[in-house]
């Protein structure tokens, strides 16, 4: 994306306006799914759902292992609509179009985003098949001038300069850690700090190396430009990483990652990530 066709108010309204008719549901908590994550819409109670195609303004999703469709239903007793399938920046879309859906889900009236990725791990007490609770991110995209929120601000979302210190919200992040203790899997489960890169394609053995140095314990291609997103207006936040991969570090190692077999490890640990964030969502109260 060269230069930043920013979506307007209208856009985002139409697409809410569009939902709103559709749909008797009036979700509280929106989900974003991550690759081989998506079957937690199918455990929704009272589905309805729309194809990305259907609903306008929307763009289309082009990965393997993402659906493309916008589920709404009820987990725990609470109103939630899901993203089965999300939007990259690799794809090609603009990143008002890849976080496009955060504030359409702001509209009908969301106070809590819960993003799910697949993620490389860096940090050494990170296994594939971990669960890594998100504290803090680096949006290296943001760095070289690629953020959703450049260009003129739309101050009914939210305000031109946005602190980005509380994004994932504290009470949600200690929740989730409670119930890792009650579901027996604190063992798979720490905190730390995830980068978004571009992508497409996986790191070099000194990017990797590099990342490593500055502090990163997982890294992946999306999740930063959403959550920027609904932080400038003022949505709580939950993040978490599945861990499919360890990112190759040195130069002996004759392992290398693809998406196969990024999805394979998410598929896998997919039950254990659904169970968390539907108890995460029956316990969390909503405001
Ligand atoms: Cl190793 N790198 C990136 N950038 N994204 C990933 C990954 C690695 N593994 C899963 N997603």
């Amino acid at each position: 994306p060269s230069s930043p066709p920013v979506c307007s108010h209208d856009e985002y309204q139409t697409a809410a306006d569009w939902l709103r008719t559709h749909t008797r549901h009036r979700p509280e908590v929106a989900i974003i799914c991550g690759s081989g994550l998506g079957m937690l819409a199918d455990t929704l109670g009272c589905q309805e759902s729309f194809a990305y195609s259907d609903v306008p303004g929307f763009p289309q999703s082009t990965v393997q292992g993402h659906a493309g469709r916008l589920v709404f239903g009820v987990l725990k007793g609470k109103m939630c609509v899901c993203m089965q399938g999300r939007f990259h920046m690799y794809e090609g879309h603009t990143l008002s179009k890849t976080t496009f859906p955060v504030r359409v889900f702001k509209l009908l009236g969301v106070k809590t985003l819960i993003v799910t990725n697949a993620a490389g791990s860096l940090a050494d007490g990170l296994q594939p098949g971990d669960i890594m609770i998100i504290k803090d991110h680096i949006n290296f995209p943001g760095f070289v001038g690629l953020n959703p929120l450049i260009g003129p601000n739309d101050d009914k979302f939210g305000p031109r300069f946005p602190a980005m210190s509380n994004c994932y919200d504290k009470e949600l992040r200690c929740l989730a850690t409670e119930i890792g203790k009650q579901l027996e899997i604190t063992g798979l489960m720490r905190e730390g700090v995830y980068a978004m890169v571009g992508g497409p394609n996986f790191e070099s053995i000194a990017e990797a190396r590099l990342l490593h140095r500055l502090g990163v314990d997982a890294v992946g291609m999306s999740t930063a430009p959403e959550v920027v997103v609904a932080t400038h207006c003022g949505l709580r936040v939950f993040g978490l990483s599945l861990i499919t991969n360890k990112v190759v570090k040195t130069y002996e190692d004759s392992d290398s990652v693809n998406h196969e077999g990024v999805l394979e490890v998410s598929r896998l640990r997919s039950v254990t990530v659904q169970q968390l964030v539907t108890e995460l969502i029956g316990k969390m109260d909503i405001n």
